[in-house]
């Protein structure tokens, strides 16, 4: 059933020593960018993504088209015509943007999360998500119950942050509404945005992104990426 390609380990270092250090002084509450050396791995072509949008169950699969305004109301976001493995395939045209949840299903997706983790935080298990995204695809403004760490694997995205805890960005209601099982994505506002601090991603930079963190992303042609998340979730275990 599960026929991905590929060892499913990976034997370099991903992170190097400054890379580490700079995860241990953001860690958790600050933003910050780091490098990694990632975004060839075997397991993270297109191919292998589509393969493994298909063989995930349909509940760990999102997608969706990509180009929206940044303040889009969840009730407003259109539906699909494609399959999520030609969406994946063709994501430099389909004007889409597709997430893989919990890729750690996939034992050779889970040897490969464990054996980057462990590199930064031995105590952390991750789950991962992988976002792939079309040119100009827009991932609004939101914020996430869980730690990340992106990898930035393809093309080239702007990420911008905005500080955890500041009612200002996401008003206590909206926090209280996420637990109670609203959608994650914030009130926009125009003039929030020369308040944010901008990141520039391209392969080979990861960014650490805190809990409750809002932040949006517009991206460059094939913008894949890899998310590692829910550190904090398991961080209580
Ligand atoms: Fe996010």
């Amino acid at each position: 059933m599960n026929q991905i390609s590929g060892k499913g380990t990976f034997q370099h270092h991903v992170f190097g020593d400054e890379s580490r250090r700079q995860f241990d002084s953001c860690y958790p509450e600050q933003a910050g960018l780091l490098d990694h050396n990632m975004f060839s791995h075997e397991l993270l072509t297109l191919d292998a993504l589509a393969r493994l949008g298909t063989s995930l169950p349909e509940k760990s699969i999102e997608y969706n088209p990509g180009d929206l305004p940044v303040g889009i109301k969840p009730e407003d976001v259109p539906g699909n015509v494609m399959t999520i493995g030609d969406t994946i395939r063709k994501i430099d045209q389909s004007a889409s943007w597709a997430v893989l949840k919990n890729i750690e299903q996939m034992p050779e997706y889970e040897a490969l999360l464990n054996s980057l983790l462990s590199e930064i935080r031995p105590i952390l298990k991750p789950q991962g998500y992988i976002f792939v995204s079309s040119p100009d695809a827009v991932t609004p403004y939101h914020f996430d119950p869980e730690h990340n760490i992106l990898l930035q694997l393809r093309g080239e995205k702007w990420m911008t942050t905005f500080p955890a805890g500041n009612a200002h960005y996401a008003a206590d209601e909206i926090h209280e509404g996420y637990h109670l099982g609203g959608h994650r994505n914030l009130v926009w506002q125009d003039d929030f945005e020369a308040e944010g601090t901008r990141h520039h991603l391209t392969p080979g930079k990861a960014i650490f992104v805190p809990v409750m963190a809002p932040h949006f992303c517009e991206g460059r042609p094939g913008t894949e990426h890899l998310a590692l998340d829910h550190l904090a979730q398991r961080l209580e275990l």
